[in-house]
């Protein structure tokens, strides 16, 4: 017997305020580590059902098609445009942020023929704009993001909607900081593909992906020229073994635990009751921004358009974003991100996502925050 060093007994308790992964209840943990069933196992078979059950409820939908992916957000993304995009597809992305950019790069892979037009980083989708671009040319694919997580802005889906409403294009969401945050409509805002992930207001650690296709998606899918060209990301093969009514057939094995995880994770957000979980987001959101004011921080997103998930902060002239952060994790335990590509060094994002977005932590930050820009 070898006995070899347990890095993992020396985890810190870190309190996890930045983009995600967001805290994790302990509820939650302990669901992680129940005894791992067999994907095919009857007793399994009834907490799938039950997690497609709840996913459609926390998604405002009746897809049959809804269900988890085995990856971290970045697969649901993929999933939804492998299996929709066919080489020369007409899309339309629309970016303000870094997840728009990947939505592109992901199409483009593809072979889709992409066109994008983008947002100043910050502000939200100009749906009057896109109004005038879809009177001009018609798309197979519109996509964009609801709550983009490298800015903090929430961008109006439901406007969006409005206009794709009549038009044959399918509209594909990433939802996923926003899921269990802010309210998602699947079906009231005619979405055809969402994708979302665990880690952040859905508060389980990171690796799975809930996604759901309408049926107009689906049959986009079942009537491609060509199979989707990523094997284990094909939706029809992955329906055979999801959907209840039909026998299942193996496809990969399931990541049991973190179904388990993610299971847990959307009862305990019913239990205490959808509408109180966007309550205590929004309260706390607005908690933080008024502490952070009265240190003479300022919002970097205007009123309207604010996540409240995700704060985006000016960072104050002459103070050393990194310096900061470090402070902050290595002296209070306190995880917050930076800004990404052009807004890298002039933002803090903080994050209030499911577990994490409660009072106490709000006032552990906010002390946390004001003895670290004093100390520079
Ligand atoms: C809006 C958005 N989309 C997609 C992703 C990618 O998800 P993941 O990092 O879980 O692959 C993220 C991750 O932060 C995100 O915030």
């Amino acid at each position: 017997m070898v006995k070899l060093k347990n890095l993992l007994e020396d985890i810190k308790e870190i309190l996890l305020m930045g983009p995600g992964p967001s805290c994790v209840s302990p509820e939650v943990y302990k669901a992680l580590s129940r005894k791992t069933l067999g994907h095919l196992d009857p007793y399994f078979i009834k907490i799938m059902d039950e997690i497609q059950v709840l996913l459609q409820k926390i998604m405002n939908t009746n897809n049959k098609l809804t269900l988890p992916i085995s990856g971290t957000g970045s697969a649901g993304m993929e999933t939804c445009f492998v299996n929709l995009v066919e080489p020369g597809d007409s899309l339309l992305v629309l970016i303000n942020g870094v997840f728009g950019v990947r939505m592109v790069d992901v199409a483009t892979r593809l072979g889709g023929q992409v066109d994008s037009m983008e947002f100043e980083w910050g502000t939200p989708i100009n749906v009057d704009k896109v109004k005038e671009k879809l009177e001009e040319k018609s798309y197979k694919i519109v996509a964009g993001v609801h709550a983009e997580t490298s800015t903090g802005v929430s961008n109006p889906i439901d406007k969006l909607s409005e206009i794709l409403k009549g038009t044959d294009s399918l509209f594909l969401v990433d939802t996923v900081t926003s899921l269990g945050g802010i309210e998602v409509k699947v079906d009231e805002w005619g979405i055809d593909a969402v994708y979302s992930g665990t880690q952040k207001c859905l508060s389980c650690p990171p690796g799975l992906s809930p996604v759901s296709f309408s049926d107009k998606a689906f049959s986009v899918i079942t009537n491609r020229k060509k199979k989707v060209p990523n094997w284990y990301l094909d939706m029809s093969l992955i329906a055979q073994y999801w959907q209840s009514d039909r026998k299942r057939v193996y496809h990969h094995t399931a990541p049991i635990n973190m179904l388990y995880g993610l299971y847990q994770a959307l009862r305990l957000i019913f239990e205490e009751g959808i509408e109180n979980v966007f309550k205590r987001h929004k309260e706390n959101h607005l908690k933080l921004k008024d502490g952070l004011e009265g240190l003479g921080l300022n919002m970097y997103v205007e009123e309207p358009y604010r996540l409240p998930m995700l704060n985006a902060v000016s960072i104050p002239e002459g103070v050393d974003d990194l310096k900061v952060r470090q402070t902050l994790l290595n002296k209070f335990s306190i995880e917050i991100g930076g800004g990404l590509g052009p807004l890298a060094g002039k933002i803090w994002r903080i994050g209030l996502m499911g577990y994490t977005a409660r009072s106490e932590n709000v006032d552990r930050f906010l002390e946390a925050i004001e003895s670290t820009i004093n100390l520079k």
